[in-house]
């Protein structure tokens, strides 16, 4: 089936992102400031509102959701969500229903994500020297992230590990992360970092260009490009000495807003068209104006209609501000 949904570039959306919740247990210092001031409580969508959310999107033409945060493992009751989600991809209405993930609670929550119909997730990790963990996301345990991988890989999921690269942070490591990652069978991504919200450094201090980092690979490994795709943004190569993928997402540099295919709701029914554009369309206020979704689907219909072109990942050179105020938390990347 084709989605009804359709944006003014001729764009068929048939992908939701869901940011379940904007907390997370740990601070990425290119992802939030230390001290962060997230949605109240009182604004947050209940499960079985997120649900009935994500049904009109299918019934409209989603074929793929991902649930994200914040740390989508840490909003109470999550599984009870992924369950009641789970029953469209037994209908067939919905071809995969997925995470993006810190790692944190997968020990205790894997087998119960494969139980559900999961069959893949994304681990975000930027380092495996414990120390330089802890301090990339302020307080986390990597031991605890492993034993989190160690029970995905054992319930059968497969495993995409998300790495942002960081000049001078990282760069160093990541042919060891590709070589660790494809010998466990995992596909890797790595990503440009988008300047999305205040943090406490400068970003442009962070920002690699990933054009640098494929040609430093390119010394130690051969790269060829590979028409696979999941959906996502990410450009795949094959590593010829691993075997494994890697993949590009590259929206700084070489930007594939052409072909995106994808929404954004937030835990509070936010629907951002674009994840980098402040543009933004409230859906709690059909959702509960009303029993029937009729109000709902004109609602999405309307925002769908005003899906830019692209987005606006610009950061003032005077100020250092960021084009968008809004935290990668908020709508999960
Ligand atoms: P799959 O390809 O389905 O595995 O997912 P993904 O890589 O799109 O999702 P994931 O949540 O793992 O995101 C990885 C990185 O890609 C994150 O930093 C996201 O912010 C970024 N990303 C995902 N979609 C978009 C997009 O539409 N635009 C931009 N600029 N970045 C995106
Ligand atoms: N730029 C790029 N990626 C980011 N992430 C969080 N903040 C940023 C940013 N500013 C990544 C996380 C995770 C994914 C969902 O988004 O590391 O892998
Ligand atoms: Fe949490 Fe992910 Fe942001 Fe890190 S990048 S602080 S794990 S939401």
């Amino acid at each position: 089936t084709v989605s009804s949904m359709i944006d003014p570039f001729g764009r068929a959306i048939d992908y939701l992102r869901v940011s379940v919740t904007d907390r997370c247990d740990f601070r990425c210092v290119y992802c939030m400031a230390e001290d962060m001031t997230f949605l109240p409580k009182r604004d947050l969508l209940s499960l079985e509102e997120l649900d009935r959310l994500c049904t009109v999107f299918i019934e409209k033409g989603v074929r793929r959701l991902r649930l994200t945060g914040g740390e989508p493992l840490v909003r109470k009751n999550i599984m009870h969500l992924v369950r009641e989600l789970s029953r469209h991809l037994k209908s067939g209405a919905l071809d995969e229903l997925t995470l993006t993930t810190n790692g944190s609670q997968l020990e205790r929550f894997a087998g119960e994500l494969a139980d559900c119909g999961v069959e893949r997730i994304n681990v975000s990790i930027d380092t495996l020297d414990p120390d330089k963990f802890r301090a990339i996301t302020r307080w986390g345990h990597l031991d605890r992230v492993m034993r989190g991988i160690d029970a995905a890989a054992a319930a059968g999921l497969k495993i995409k590990l998300n790495t942002v690269a960081l000049k001078g942070f990282n760069e160093a490591e990541i042919p060891e992360m590709l070589s660790w990652a494809h010998g466990r069978g995992m596909d890797m991504t790595v990503i440009e970092t988008m300047p999305l919200g205040e943090i406490d450094g400068d970003r442009t201090d962070q920002y690699l260009p990933l054009s640098q980092l494929r040609a430093d690979l390119e010394k130690r490994f051969t790269l060829t490009d590979i028409p696979y795709k999941t959906g996502g943004p990410a450009r795949y190569v094959e590593v010829a000495e691993t075997g494994g993928r890697l993949g590009f997402i590259t929206p700084m540099t070489h930007n594939f807003c052409e072909s995106c295919n994808r929404v954004r709701m937030t835990c509070t029914g936010t629907l951002f068209m674009c994840l980098g554009q402040e543009d933004a369309a409230d859906l709690r206020g059909p959702l509960r104006a009303s029993e029937g979704n009729d109000l709902l689907s004109a609602a999405i219909d309307e925002a769908i209609f005003r899906k830019p072109r692209g987005h606006d990942f610009v950061i003032d050179r005077r100020t250092k501000r960021p084009a968008v105020s809004r935290h990668m938390s908020v709508t999960g990347g």
